[in-house]
């Protein structure tokens, strides 16, 4: 019983609000020149957020609250009164435009929609999803969202936008703070009719005991002017904000006042290109390790004597954000280019090839479609640019903007794993004057300005190829030395360590 309890308490995210945070919500919305005359709360729960609402918004001219737990729903009704309507209802089977039809608005849609993924109801193995109807009328969440797993309170809200489209209005919900940001992105990317949205910072972990970075949301739509910008307050209580985010260039921002100083630094990197590195998806074969003892052991422990040919010496994430050399691990890195041949290993390296085909069935069961149709034991996102002697690299995984100059190790280039962004150079010169580029006070404010420092990978390639290092070169007086090296092109140039 109290195991059905948690899973209901999971999967439909019912954590109510206290009573004490709606009213400062909505004495802050009344504070802020919200006014609307009708007023609707799609999970209305036990109804903290209506009752405050009444409070807070005594003309409202009508009071809509729907719920999918009966029991809340007469809990709810007995808290406002009668003349508030509230329904039990599904959100995602709901009649919204019927329900909104009842009045011309402007609307206030506020509350607290359930915080959950997806990927989460999935392990629940709980359907309180949009229905397989609704992905393809809207030509599948991918397109919305942009990835497989999202959360649910963003599918509501972008469903609330559209509402709000047709009418006008605010939409007043608490919710995760990345949740609030994938909406204004949506928003501004489209182009929509919202005005000037805030971000009101909320201490999730007092109020409901949950350790998220979450946030009151307030999105006007079709009131007053519109704009590609978020004010930032560190609280609800906070008089002025502390920043703003935007959408500028096409992008989502997170300083936009440091961007806009900087923003002249915005473009493409014809010369310098960020490149990821090597994936394998088989560490436990393709990975080796050398002890004290000198003794090289692969990821099953097993030692293992091959011929140096293919291994090169390697980096992982974590020791580029740590600054860390090592020589102690390696790569078996088997082809110089995405899908070559690599029957060839078997000619010049034949103790690699036996112990390839003896760990074949590992290879065989990766499942990414990278390897489907490519030669047996291939790898992924190599080419010359991986042979390079030099490189500048920097984790994807870690928040750091640890930038890191990568020279060769025992006479081989250095290979670094799939979590690594890097350029690649010929030499150490040229390595260190990139390196001060990417390391200089504009690139880093520039940068800064560009991440958020509560997504899971906030440095992506896409984000390092949009600041020029041409552009950044010219802002340091650097420009000379900057065509000195980019005039020798990217690829080719190396002389690979294969089969030397
Ligand atoms: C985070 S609680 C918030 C409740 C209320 N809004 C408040 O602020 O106290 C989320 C609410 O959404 C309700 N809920 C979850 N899935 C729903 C759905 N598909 N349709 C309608 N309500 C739903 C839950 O029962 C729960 O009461």
């Amino acid at each position: 019983m109290a195991e059905h309890k948690d899973r209901d308490v999971l999967q439909y995210g019912d954590f109510q609000t206290p009573p004490e945070l709606a009213s400062e919500v909505c004495t802050l919305l009344a504070r802020l020149g919200v006014n609307a005359p009708a007023i609707l709360e799609p999970t209305c729960g036990r109804g903290a957020f209506l009752a405050a609402a009444i409070d807070a918004f005594p003309s409202a001219r009508i009071i809509l609250g729907v719920e999918i737990n009966a029991d809340y729903v007469s809990e709810a009704q007995k808290r406002v009164g009668p003349w508030a309507q509230l329904e039990q209802g599904d959100f995602f089977l709901t009649d919204w435009a019927g329900v909104l039809g009842r009045d011309c608005g402007p609307w206030l849609i506020l509350g607290n929609p359930p915080w959950v993924t997806n990927a989460a109801l999935g392990v629940l193995k709980s359907a309180n999803l949009p229905t397989k109807s609704n992905f393809q009328r809207l030509q599948g969440l991918e397109a919305i969202t942009g990835k497989a797993n999202f959360d649910i309170s963003e599918w509501m809200l972008l469903r609330q936008l559209d509402w709000l489209k047709k009418s006008s209005g605010w939409i007043a919900m608490l919710v995760k703070t990345s949740v609030a940001r994938k909406v204004l992105r949506q928003a501004w990317r489209q182009c929509d009719p919202v005005g000037r949205a805030a971000i009101y910072k909320v201490d999730a972990m007092f109020h409901f005991g949950a350790s998220v970075d979450a946030c009151l949301f307030v999105l006007p739509v079709n009131v007053g002017r519109t704009s590609f910008e978020c004010d930032v307050f560190d609280a609800l209580k906070a008089d002025s904000p502390s920043g703003a985010i935007g959408f500028h260039d096409d992008m989502l921002v997170s300083d936009v006042a440091s961007f806009f100083r900087h923003r002249h630094l915005v473009g493409h990197n014809d010369d310098y290109v960020w490149r990821s590195g090597v994936k394998h998806d088989c560490s436990k074969v393709m990975e080796l390790v050398k002890g004290a003892d000198g003794r090289v052991l692969n990821g099953l422990k097993e030692r293992v004597e091959i011929e140096h040919t293919f291994v090169f010496p390697m980096l992982k994430s974590s020791d580029v954000a740590r600054g860390r050399v090592r020589n102690d691990r390696f790569m078996i890195v088997t082809q110089k280019e995405v899908g070559e041949d690599t029957a060839g290993v078997a000619l010049c390296a034949p103790s690699t090839w036996r112990y390839l085909i003896e760990h074949g069935q590992f290879l065989d069961a990766r499942g990414s479609i990278i390897y489907k149709n490519k030669p047996r034991f291939s790898i992924f996102g190599v080419g010359a640019y991986s042979f390079a002697p030099w490189k500048v690299a920097i984790s994807g995984f870690y928040k750091e903007l640890n930038f890191m100059k990568v020279g060769p190790v025992g006479g081989k280039p250095v290979i670094l794993d799939d979590t690594i962004y890097f350029i690649s150079c010929r030499t150490e010169d040229e390595a260190d004057f990139v390196l001060s580029l990417v390391r200089s006070p504009p690139y880093l404010e520039l940068i800064s300005a560009m991440i958020f420092n509560d997504d899971k990978r906030s440095i992506t390639a896409d984000l390092l190829k949009r600041i020029s290092l041409k552009l950044v070169a010219e802002e340091l007086r650097l420009s000379d030395r900057y065509s000195s090296y980019a005039k020798q092109g990217e690829t080719g140039q190396f002389s690979l360590a294969l089969g030397a």
